[in-house]
């Protein structure tokens, strides 16, 4: 049989790929899918290919017919997939664009922000405070050893204070570990870390065997200030508590010193704030201790008490806060409820 008479591309050969090929193509569902269905029906192997392939073994008088109509077959064909394929991107990216979709109108979900605690903000205004008159901020350890809490600082052995300072000993006892009872072991601990001369503030946490009430907590805060230089006298002290007493409480405060009595400082004085805007009228209020340096206590941090002076105070953060903000029970600053820092702003 001649090639001639088999007629390989017939109408009905052609009309069937195409058929074929149209139907693989509006099936296709998506992108992918549609690229493999394209090389099954327009790629080297696919009828259509095969048809046009065999065009050069036909008789030179029905080329140009046969040739025609395969080569309409294949543009009809690939018209097809480059119209499908434009479709199915079209969906996909609307679809895609669906999913992403942003309510715009959409309630948000509303993160309450928390607070910073009045007493973290009160500690920092301090060392800001005496930070701007040159001083630097020191910490010491909560975990603190009998000999920074007492013994350095001019506590005798058995001395009641110590008894008087309700300590939280810690276990084993010979290891002579205490909750520290107040900031002043930081005035020994900065003393013989720190070239003379020191100026130095400490603000932190201290403990007491205290029971919880309105007026004491077992956990609380201390500011500790300690300033060691040639020739510093009372009047040095006296007008840096003033001018701190200032900033506390505002222009108008002043401060006033009772003779009282410290270990760590000789002469030791109580001092009192005078607050002319307290919410029951003016009044004197107890606000700390303070004193010039006990030479006891420079010898303890090896300096000579001939040559260096210094003076302390120490105040207490919350009796602080409640001044400043008319407070009345101690319980609010230590139960974390969110109400009560909120009231002093939401610096955070
Ligand atoms: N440490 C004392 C206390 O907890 C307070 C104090 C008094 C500190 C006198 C001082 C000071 O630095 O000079 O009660």
């Amino acid at each position: 049989m001649s090639e001639s008479q088999q007629q390989p591309i017939s109408q009905t050969a052609v009309d069937e790929a195409v058929a074929t090929a149209l139907a693989a193509v509006a099936a296709a569902p998506d992108v992918a899918t549609f690229r493999t269905v394209r090389a099954e029906h327009l790629g080297e192997t696919s009828v259509l290919a095969t048809l046009n392939g065999a065009l050069k073994s036909l008789p030179n008088d029905q080329k140009a017919a046969a040739g025609k109509l395969v080569g309409q077959a294949k543009a009809r064909v690939s018209q097809a997939f480059v119209a499908r394929e434009a479709e199915l991107a079209v969906a996909e990216e609307t679809q895609r664009l669906a999913a992403e979709a942003v309510d715009v109108t959409a309630v948000a979900t509303r993160w309450t922000p928390g607070a910073r605690h009045p007493l973290s903000l009160l500690m920092e205004h301090v060392s800001e405070i005496f930070v701007g008159m040159g001083w630097e901020v020191a910490e010491g350890p909560e975990l603190e050893n009998e000999w920074f809490n007492f013994d350095a600082l001019n506590f005798d052995e058995d001395h009641p204070a110590r008894a008087l300072q309700d300590t939280f000993f810690v276990e084993p006892a010979d290891s002579h570990l205490v909750l520290r009872t107040h900031t002043s072991p930081v005035q020994i601990r900065s003393l013989l870390e720190r070239e003379l001369p020191v100026y130095v503030i400490a603000p932190g946490k201290v403990y007491r065997t205290d029971e919880l009430d309105p007026t004491h907590t077992p956990v609380f805060h201390q500011v500790e200030g300690i300033a060691v230089d040639k020739g510093l006298t009372m009047a040095h002290l006296r007008g840096t508590l003033e001018h701190f007493a200032r900033l506390m409480f505002g222009e108008e405060a002043k401060i006033r010193l009772r003779p009282n009595y410290f270990p760590f400082t000789e002469p030791s004085a109580e001092m009192d704030v005078w607050q002319p805007n307290a919410k029951g009228g003016a009044r004197w209020v107890e606000w700390g201790g303070c004193g010039m340096v006990n030479a006891n206590v420079l010898r303890a941090a090896g300096i000579n008490p001939e040559v260096y002076q210094g003076f302390a105070f120490g105040v207490g953060v919350e009796r602080t806060l409640q001044f400043r903000n008319d407070l009345n029970d101690m319980r609010d600053m230590v139960e974390g409820d969110l109400r009560f820092s909120r009231q002093f702003g939401m610096v955070l």
